[in-house]
């Protein structure tokens, strides 16, 4: 939908929004009436460098011309069935998917969150129906990030921030131990604990990057304990941190793991993927969802999916990621660069993130900032070295600015 096309002018569509919506987002202050590539246009024209991706979303840059036309194609032909006629694209992505990450079987939800609903419903289940009625308990990490439904906002590892705070009670069942700490995790196991649950890097976390040694250790430590070893890879997954999928940086192999953002091409979708033994825990009528596995989500899934694996995503993400942190550790005010690929987060001294952030945008920028000193940048892993320079360049300008 173009502005033209509606008679309002910029300022009524920004007033309609503020007036009828219920804003929890703080908004970058334009409008995006259409995006392509590495670049989100305004309505006068202007374009923006796209360095967030739709919050990781868009690995394959922005409307891949093949996923618009698998999705233009299967909305013209089906769009909504729930899931019981087998389906085309359900069948032929679920076979890429599982055949690329060596999982025997996956079941599909509409987000991130929810496909961590799944992945704790599939744990817990797993527990009770194998070792009684108390193995439910499951670990995650201190600063962790694993979506806002209960069951995943439980799992989040920030007790008493703005996340969880005056919601209630959160839901019983999970004990928080300090991510890098191997020892903290394995004292917080008990006879009841069933499950470790990790993000492979903590990404709305801070970007926090953890050993190799920590995360062999917590896939030993599940082992050792007879723990199902749980992987959130909404973020990390699909190419973006250089690796398919997050948890291959460091030579693991989690019993199930989640995905959501970048499987999609933009359409909301998630999945969890396990062994054959797990996933018949989920046996007939124990779990189910409308929209899980909607057709022409599960089209535009097949297509970016192909696009990742075929054009080698990762080796790219992992190729300008590299270059890109290395450029990055010449701003000014910089404490620390981290991250994988093009998962990069630039810690600065001053907490100055906010401010940075909406300075970059003036400068026709985007990024996300975390918390008072993060700079996040996830973007299209189409992103080339120019780009990168260029992003140094308006991050330095921008961070001498606000100083
Ligand atoms: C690691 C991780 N888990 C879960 C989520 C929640 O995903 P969604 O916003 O699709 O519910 C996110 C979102 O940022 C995430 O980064």
């Amino acid at each position: 939908m173009l502005l033209k096309d509606t008679g309002r002018t910029v300022q009524e569509i920004k007033d309609l929004t503020a007036k009828y919506m219920i804003e929890t987002y703080k908004r970058f202050d334009f409008i995006c009436e259409r995006a392509e590539g590495h670049y989100l246009y305004a309505e006068n024209g202007d374009r923006y460098l796209d360095f967030y991706g739709g919050v990781a979303v868009n690995n394959t840059g922005n409307c891949h011309p093949k996923v618009v036309a698998a999705i233009q194609e299967q909305a013209a032909t089906l769009i909504h069935t729930f899931n019981y006629p087998y389906t085309i694209p359900q069948a032929l992505l679920s076979e890429r998917v599982c055949e690329a990450l060596g999982y025997d079987k996956i079941f599909y939800q509409n987000s991130g969150t929810e496909s961590n609903e799944a992945m704790i419903k599939l744990a817990r289940k797993y527990g009770i129906e194998k070792y009684g009625p108390n193995r439910f308990h499951i670990i995650t990490g201190k600063g962790s990030f694993h979506g806002r439904t209960f069951g995943s906002l439980s799992a989040t590892g920030q007790v008493g921030n703005v996340l969880q705070n005056n919601f209630g009670p959160m839901l019983e069942g999970f004990t928080y131990a300090e991510y890098g700490n191997l020892a903290d995790y394995e004292s917080k196991i008990t006879k009841d604990t069933i499950a470790i649950m990790i993000e492979p890097i903590q990404a709305e976390g801070g970007v926090v990057v953890p050993t190799k040694e920590f995360i062999q250790g917590l896939a030993a430590l599940c082992k050792k304990h007879e723990l199902l070893f749980l992987c959130d890879e909404i973020q990390t997954g699909w190419c973006r941190t250089g690796e398919l999928m997050g948890y291959m940086l460091y030579d693991v192999k989690p019993d199930i793991i989640s995905m959501a953002k970048g499987i999609g091409g933009g359409m909301p979708i998630g999945a969890i993927c396990t062994t054959k033994e797990i996933a018949e825990t989920f046996s007939l009528g124990t779990h189910g969802t409308t929209y899980g596995g909607n057709v022409v989500c599960c089209a535009a899934a097949h297509a970016q999916v192909g696009v990742l694996l075929d054009e080698n995503f990762a080796g790219k993400a992992k190729e300008v990621g590299a270059y890109f942190k290395e450029k990055l550790n010449s701003l000014p005010k910089l404490k620390e660069v981290r991250g994988h690929g093009l998962l990069v987060g630039a810690e600065l001294t001053d907490p100055i993130a906010v401010a940075v952030k909406e300075e970059c945008i003036r400068r026709k920028l985007l990024t996300t900032a975390i918390g008072t000193n993060i700079i996040r940048m996830v973007p299209p892993l189409t992103v080339t070295k120019a780009e990168c320079d260029e992003v140094v360049a308006t991050l330095t300008a921008a961070i001498n600015a606000v100083s």
